[in-house]
């Protein structure tokens, strides 16, 4: 069969967001300036993220019965993601994030996952006819870690590239790590995943190689403004991103990896795919909001 496309496994949640010039300090009370609601969750982010750009996207993700379904699943829709398969469970409630930007675009998000975490592996057994059809897996850690493994598994039973996002991070299982053909963690997830600090570029490339020693792939850091930095066999490599003004800095990971996923699936080279995701994901920082800051294909053309 030819295979096309990206599949995500993940979660989906309503994000309720506060701007404010600066975080309260604890015990401390500020003045917001704005509240807004919009469709998050990392999962459903990364799938919309990819669709925009113009792979085709399948979506299995797990809410509640509940009005904050009905707004997610639209979103998912409307960008054009299939999501036919998303899992509902009765009485249960969809997956929240309250999330606070800063006047620089920082952001804290605590999530409450609700049903995410509910998706469970014989949820996902279910579906395992998605996993012969895409060329791409994509994954986070806002579901059940059992779960993320199943899916890993399958994405490499059926021969296709499982990239794995490791946030929120904790310590993974090696059988998970040893599947693995992209990790995308940030600085501190890198970290919290290899017990090792990372403060400058040998660094980097020590902690990687903690992972890569577990049958991690490829590990490829996200810096932010500054860039990613892929370590695999065959070294450690710099790709620089452009800088623009940070509005809102929520979901840029999410923006890197469905655009990684787009390229990938794509047949783009890795080093053409790790660009355009760096570029993705530093337009998706001047706009407000999860999904609705993820780029078009045009969009992204168009700066690189
Ligand atoms: O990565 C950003 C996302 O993290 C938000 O949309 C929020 O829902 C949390 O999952």
């Amino acid at each position: 069969m030819d295979k096309n496309g990206v599949l995500v496994v993940g979660s989906a949640n309503m994000d309720l967001v506060v701007t404010s010039e600066r975080f309260p300090n604890p015990g401390e009370t500020v003045f917001g300036k704005n509240f807004a609601m919009f469709p998050g969750g990392k999962g459903a982010n990364q799938a919309v993220g990819c669709a925009k750009l113009g792979a085709k996207t399948h979506f299995l993700g797990k809410m509640g019965n509940d009005d904050f379904h009905d707004i997610l699943v639209k979103s998912l829709a409307d960008n054009g993601v299939d999501i036919k398969d998303i899992i509902v469970e009765k009485n249960g409630q969809t997956g929240v994030a309250l999330i606070s930007v800063d006047g620089s675009g920082e952001n804290e998000i605590i999530v409450i996952s609700g049903a995410n975490m509910k998706f469970s592996t014989d949820d996902l057994i279910t579906k395992k006819d998605y996993f012969n059809k895409v060329k791409v897996v994509l994954c986070q850690l806002e579901i059940p870690v059992e779960t993320v493994t199943l899916a890993a598994k399958l994405a490499k039973e059926n021969n296709a590239i499982f990239i794995l996002n490791p946030a929120p991070a904790f310590e993974l299982n090696d059988e998970l790590l040893s599947l693995v053909d992209f990790l995308t963690p940030n600085e501190t997830e890198l970290e919290i995943l290899s017990g090792c600090k990372v403060e400058e570029e040998c660094s980097v490339e020590k902690a990687a190689i903690v992972l890569l020693e577990k049958g991690v792939k490829n590990v490829l850091l996200t810096i932010g403004e500054r860039g990613s930095i892929l370590v695999n066999k065959n070294g450690t490599k710099r790709f620089e991103a452009c800088r623009m003004k940070a509005v809102d800095t929520t979901a840029a990971g999410d923006s890197f990896n469905g655009a990684l996923a787009y390229s990938l699936s794509n047949g783009r080279s890795l080093d053409e795919a790790i660009r355009f995701a760096n570029y993705a994901a530093a337009l998706s920082v001047t706009k407000m909001g999860a999904q609705t800051s993820m780029p078009t294909l045009n969009e992204v053309e168009a700066i690189l």
